[in-house]
């Protein structure tokens, strides 16, 4: 990159496996490990990544001096989290296409490109990804009718929790536009490319058809 414009990726919701910024210019990746990296749902913590050692090294003495640093039992959940990222990456990519490919043949989910999952062919940005990602990540979103609508999927799931959060074993929804983005007018939600309908998935490793069977009876509601 450029001598005097440094570009931070944060690669969390990519994780290592499918999104290597560094390779591709980055100066600097960060991750929040409480999602995949730790991948359990069990530790919060976050790393930086960088290009440059000697930026590198500024910053470690300065995250030493503010007390930035995991306590040893996150640091070893966070390894212990590493070891099966490759196998669950694939393992949530793989429910995720189900599920997006199975949402986007509903009737319920709102309009046309309706299902934010940059794997299917419709999405705007599927030739992007297809060319920084080796794979297309296990959380997105989809459109329903209206907030109404959203509500009252993300209270009619059994097996999905409602939590705002991601990256974990387990599926978990959230409903924007009550929860997490509750304080936005209808017109700023717009303008995030958020709806009253809009739901985020974060999608496991758990069965796919126990998932589907459980998102569909939401749906009928
Ligand atoms: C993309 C992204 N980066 C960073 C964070 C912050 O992570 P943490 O909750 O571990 O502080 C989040 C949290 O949701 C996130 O989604």
């Amino acid at each position: 990159m450029g001598d005097d414009v440094l570009v931070v990726v944060d690669n969390t919701f990519a994780s290592p496996l499918l999104c290597r910024p560094i390779e591709q210019g980055a100066d600097v990746v960060v991750h929040s490990t409480t999602k995949y990296l730790g991948g359990h749902s069990d530790v919060t913590g976050g790393l930086a990544v960088f290009a440059d050692p000697a930026r590198y090294r500024t910053t470690w003495h300065h995250s030493i001096e503010l007390g930035v640093t995991p306590d040893p039992f996150a640091a070893w959940l966070t390894i212990r989290g590493l070891r099966t990222l490759a196998l669950r990456v694939r393992r949530h990519e793989q429910n995720a296409e189900i599920l997006a490919r199975r949402l986007a043949a509903q009737p319920a989910v709102h309009a046309v490109h309706a299902v934010h999952w940059p794997g299917l062919d419709t999405h705007p940005s599927h030739t992007v990804a297809g060319r920084f990602l080796s794979g297309y990540g296990s959380t997105f979103s989809f459109d329903l009718a209206d907030t109404e609508a959203g509500r009252k999927f993300v209270t009619g799931l059994d097996l999905v929790s409602l939590v705002p959060s991601l990256g974990g074993p387990e599926t978990l929804v959230l409903h924007p536009a009550s929860t997490s983005h509750r304080q936005l007018t209808e017109e700023e939600l717009n303008a995030n490319g958020i709806t009253g309908g809009t739901i985020r998935l974060s999608v496991g490793i758990e069965d796919a058809d126990d998932l589907w069977q459980d998102i569909s009876q939401a749906l009928d509601r």
